[in-house]
């Protein structure tokens, strides 16, 4: 029997258990032993949970009992989930965790220590909620140079454009439809200004080209600036807008990484995906494109991809899975990729062209671009007076 702790028995983590409960006999017969949840620690109380008498609030009894193999880290945030994880690590425990924040931030060094240890530090749940793409990409993909990734990385965002645009509610209701349903983060402006979808780019990034790309280092930009104008434009002339996280292998090995809401075309399969599902395209230079999808968050999806990692990390006790990656990743800004716009304004067709060079018409002042920098289209977005600017995929 091999026996686990979750640490946070909020949204993912009684997903955990609940996963751990209902698949119990599935998973032992496929992993030859039964998985057992042996402690939940959280700060909260849960007298009337059926796993009350497993619960605890000290951390200390987790790192210190060697029956416990693996250790779930659905706390969240790079505080004492940080804390926590190097100390379980430490303690010689596989941990497995849903917390795209912790990776982005910190995986490099939780990696090392991981490595040093000889234990799995798995988070196949921090990207894309349910869907299996980390393994995929490190894995089944590796005899690839990845090109570019892109997707819609993030659930809650896309879920608020969905009900938005096909439901006809305003952003505060949908957003508080998403917290509802357990999608959104603890701090909701992670969702919508675009942070959460740059966390898991930046994990997408690391494990492609294995330099690490952090958070900080790149743009990110969310959906508040949207206007349901443009949305309606969009949609007349065969786009969609979607919030894109998007990372590019460049000329030389230079990377690129950023988030922003993109005009994305009907024809790509991307522009379809819909509600709290995910899609993201890996394009590799031998595969060429794959697209993955699946519910991006939520409790038994974000689950689903959490057991994966447990079973994996028992699977591998005796040799660990060789992940990581190094500091030194040769970044070009966002605003330096050449991509084309959308503008919108009261401007005249050749008003646009006399100033973009190239511009095609989608309704009365509002126009896409040729291919410019965003200097460049901001320059032109100005001399237009246009009061829209989106990029375009
Ligand atoms: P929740 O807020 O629902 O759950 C976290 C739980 O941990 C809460 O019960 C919280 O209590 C508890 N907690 C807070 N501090 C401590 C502490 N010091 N010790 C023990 N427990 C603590 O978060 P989620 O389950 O939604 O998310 C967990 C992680 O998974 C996050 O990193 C999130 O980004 C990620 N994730 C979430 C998904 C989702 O669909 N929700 C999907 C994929 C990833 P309290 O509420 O009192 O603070
Ligand atoms: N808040 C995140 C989302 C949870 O909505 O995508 C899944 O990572």
């Amino acid at each position: 029997m091999a026996k686990i702790a979750i640490m946070g028995f909020g949204t993912v983590g009684a997903g955990v258990a609940e996963v751990a409960r209902m698949n119990r006999d599935v998973i032992a017969s496929r992993l030859g032993e039964e998985v057992y949840v042996k402690y939940i620690l959280d700060v909260r109380d849960f007298a009337d949970s059926p796993y009350a008498d497993r619960m605890i609030k000290d951390f200390s009894i987790i790192e210190n009992d060697p029956e416990v193999e693996v250790v779930v880290e659905s706390i969240g945030g790079a505080k004492v989930a940080l804390d926590f994880t190097r100390r379980a690590l430490l303690a010689g425990k596989h941990v497995v965790t849903s917390n795209k924040e912790l990776v982005a931030t910190h995986g490099r060094e939780l990696l090392e220590i991981a490595r040093e240890k000889n234990v799995n530090y798995l988070f196949e749940a921090s990207v894309g909620g349910g869907i299996p793409v980390l393994r995929p990409l490190f894995q089944c993909l590796a005899g690839n140079e990845i090109e570019e990734i892109y997707g819609i990385l993030n659930g809650t965002t896309n879920y608020i454009l969905t009900r938005m645009v096909k439901g006809g509610i305003s952003f505060a209701d949908a957003l508080k439809e998403a917290q509802a349903k357990g999608y959104a983060e603890k701090d909701p402006t992670a969702d919508v200004e675009g942070i959460d979808a740059g966390r898991k780019i930046c994990i997408l990034s690391d494990l492609a080209w294995g330099k690490e790309v952090s958070p900080a280092e790149i743009s990110m930009e969310g959906i508040s600036s949207i206007h349901l104008k443009d949305v309606d434009i969009a949609a007349a002339a065969g786009y969609r807008i979607k919030l894109l996280g998007r990372a590019l292998r460049l000329e030389g090995g230079r990377q690129a990484a950023y988030v922003a809401p993109h005009l994305v075309s009907e024809s790509c399969p991307i522009a379809t995906v819909d509600d709290v599902f995910n899609g993201i395209m890996i394009r590799g230079n031998a595969v060429g494109d794959v697209m993955f999808y699946g519910r991006g968050a939520g409790d038994l999806p974000t689950a689903s991809a959490v057991m994966g990692d447990v079973i994996d990390a028992i699977q591998h006790r005796a040799k660990r899975r060789d992940l990581g990656w190094s500091q030194g990743a040769d970044l070009v800004a966002a605003a330096d990729l050449p991509m084309r716009w959308y503008l919108r304004g009261d401007f005249s067709l050749d008003d646009a062209r006399t100033v973009c060079g190239q511009a095609e018409e989608l309704a009365q002042g509002a126009v896409i671009t040729g291919t410019m920098t965003e200097v460049e289209a901001k320059a032109a977005a100005e001399k237009l007076g246009a009061v829209s600017m989106l990029r375009v995929l």
